[in-house]
């Protein structure tokens, strides 16, 4: 038992120290757990976030529309395989995940189930939902475990690409007609809460965060991301002619930053339990592509068996 107290101590004082923890290194059960949720959550995530945008690959407006689409949608299959990759270093097995995720027993970001019904979804999804991970991931660049922070810097750089391909769609579509401009606004308006939920739940309603911030996890609480979030978009929508769909919000000189209106956290405990506009059909489409996968991760292991023992 003293033996376990002082390793638990060396830990906590490593990561006081801003030590970097890597898969080697001693430490507590309950990290490695939380971290195991974190970073598979955020794989699957990844992955089923390629379907609403994968859905307009076969539909863009130009060949360099579909050429920028397919780049970013290959993009985050790598970001998905990558942070598996980083999770299996706690331990943890591929399979296992994934089947946890097919079997509706893992979560993936709310974002991806809702639906993209036309081509100015594409465009808000860069510039929303990349960019509200760009919030997250930069922050997550200097958490404490090294190969998630690792794995980050690489996909932020990736994440930007994702960010100006979207905003430049909105920008586009609002120096366009007015049927064009319609577009881009009832996009706005379908993607800008949904994105805000993608911070999580408010800080008081986080029961991880308490761990994933003593242990330098996380950095900043949801509330603070989020916060972060609204600040630097609400003047790129108003750069573009585009108009925030939350009658509350207001600059305040005096803290600078945004006030804004009450989430609907209805819904957002009704799209994270399974209860979304898409959550059926993304979960339908990734156990089909799992199941045509089939051969090809048969073959891999053959090859494997035959080339690697
Ligand atoms: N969607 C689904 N579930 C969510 C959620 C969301 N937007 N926000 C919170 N939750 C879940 C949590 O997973 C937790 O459930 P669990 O305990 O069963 O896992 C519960 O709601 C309570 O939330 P907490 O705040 O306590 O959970 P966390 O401390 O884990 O914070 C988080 C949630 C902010 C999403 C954090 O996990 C995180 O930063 N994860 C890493 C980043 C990530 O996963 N991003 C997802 C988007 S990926 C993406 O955008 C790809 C890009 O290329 C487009």
């Amino acid at each position: 038992m003293q033996d376990t107290l002082s390793k638990e101590q060396a830990f906590e004082d490593k990561i006081a120290r801003g030590q970097v923890i890597e898969p080697k290194d001693w430490m507590p059960e309950r990290y490695r757990k939380q971290l195991i949720r974190m970073m598979s959550q955020h794989a699957h995530s990844e992955v089923v976030g390629m379907l609403p945008e994968g859905n307009w690959i076969t539909r863009a407006p130009s060949l360099e529309r579909k050429l920028v689409l397919l780049a970013k949608v290959q993009d985050e299959a790598g970001h998905g395989l990558y942070i598996y990759s980083a999770t299996e270093t706690l331990g943890a097995d591929r399979k296992e995940l994934i089947d946890q995720l097919l079997a509706g027993k893992a979560k993936y970001s709310s974002i991806f189930n809702y639906p993209t019904t036309n081509w100015a979804d594409i465009g808000a999804i860069g510039w929303l939902v990349d960019g509200a991970a760009i919030v997250n991931q930069t922050a997550l660049a200097k958490c404490s475990y090294g190969p998630y922070s690792r794995a980050m810097l690489r996909i932020c750089k990736e994440e930007n690409f994702h960010n100006k391909q979207g905003y430049q769609i909105m920008a586009r579509m609002m120096r366009g007609t007015k049927q064009q401009q319609e577009m881009a606004q009832d996009a706005m308006n379908r993607w800008w809460w949904p994105a805000l939920m993608m911070f999580g739940p408010s800080d008081k309603n986080s029961p991880n965060s308490e761990d994933l911030m003593r242990w330098k996890v996380k950095l900043y609480s949801n509330d603070d991301l989020r916060q972060r979030f609204i600040d630097r978009t609400v003047p790129q929508a108003e750069a573009i002619g585009l108009t925030i769909p939350d009658k509350e919000l207001k600059w305040n000189d005096k803290t600078r930053h945004y006030e804004h209106g009450e989430i609907n956290w209805e819904e957002f405990n009704a799209v994270i339990s399974g209860n979304g506009p898409c959550n059926k059909q993304r979960m339908n489409q990734r156990i089909k592509a799992h199941e045509d996968g089939k051969w090809v991760r048969q073959a891999a292991e053959a090859y494997a068996a035959k080339h690697y023992n």
